[in-house]
């Protein structure tokens, strides 16, 4: 089952992957956070999309989509993935194909600008945490790993309103994209995590 996670940042894709990996049992794919070790790694495709990414705005198609193209090649990915952060243009979504179904996550601004600037990230094993919303059980320490929970540089106001103006311009054209090849399920994130899980496992039936 090959799925696309689309919707604008800090709606949830992220912590409903990582939900749906573990009920499917296969892979999510988040270039965000790929991108992220690359610059751990400080490689030379890290390096390239550091200033991208901390501006807000995205990666350059070339350098994305080659390395999207491998990581589904590989072993773990042959009886499908999510796809988490791609595609976010009209040629990324072109290059790719087999795509079983696109959700399609909604929220108002205010609520996004809310979990955006509340998310904390363990730096060991990815897990998402908010401030509020969803708090560890100790402050700045993950529940899972105990690792260190951080914020990440593009959740400050600045890089949001950007991610939120790229998102409009070169990212909301997937939704008719999508639309017209039947693929599009829409799923409000406007309720507790519980409901927003049956909404997607519904979706995906
Ligand atoms: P990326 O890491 O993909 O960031 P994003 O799309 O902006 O998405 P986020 O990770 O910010 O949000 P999310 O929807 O996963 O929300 P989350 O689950 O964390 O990309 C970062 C950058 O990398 C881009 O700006 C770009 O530069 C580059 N990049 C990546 N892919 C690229 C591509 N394909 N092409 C070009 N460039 C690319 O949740 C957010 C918060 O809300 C958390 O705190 C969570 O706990 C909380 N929360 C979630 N759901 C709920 C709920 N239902 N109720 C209450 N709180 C909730």
């Amino acid at each position: 089952m090959n799925l696309i996670f689309l919707g604008p940042p800090g709606v949830g894709k992220g912590t409903v992957a990582k939900f749906v990996m573990e009920k499917k049992k296969i892979p999510q794919i988040s270039t965000g956070d790929l991108l992220r070790e690359e610059i751990k790694q400080d490689t030379e495709l890290g390096n390239q999309a550091k200033s991208y990414m901390d501006s807000g705005q995205l990666v350059p198609d070339e350098l994305i989509i080659n390395f999207l193209k491998e990581r589904i090649q590989e072993d773990d990915c042959k009886k499908g993935f999510i796809l988490d952060g791609f595609p976010r243009t009209v040629p990324q979504a072109e290059a790719l194909s087999e795509i079983d179904h696109v959700i399609h996550f909604l929220a108002n601004e205010e609520t996004i600008i809310q979990r955006l600037s509340g998310r904390r990230t363990c730096r060991k094993c990815r897990a998402i945490f908010h401030i509020k919303n969803i708090p560890p059980n100790v402050e700045g320490v993950c529940d899972k790993c105990s690792g260190e929970l951080y914020q990440r540089a593009d959740d400050q106001p600045k890089a949001i309103k950007k991610r939120l103006e790229v998102y409009e311009q070169q990212t909301e054209p997937l939704i008719d994209f999508y639309k017209e090849k039947g693929l599009l399920k829409d799923v409000d994130t406007e309720k507790p995590l519980d409901g927003i899980f049956k909404d997607v496992l519904v979706a995906l039936k």
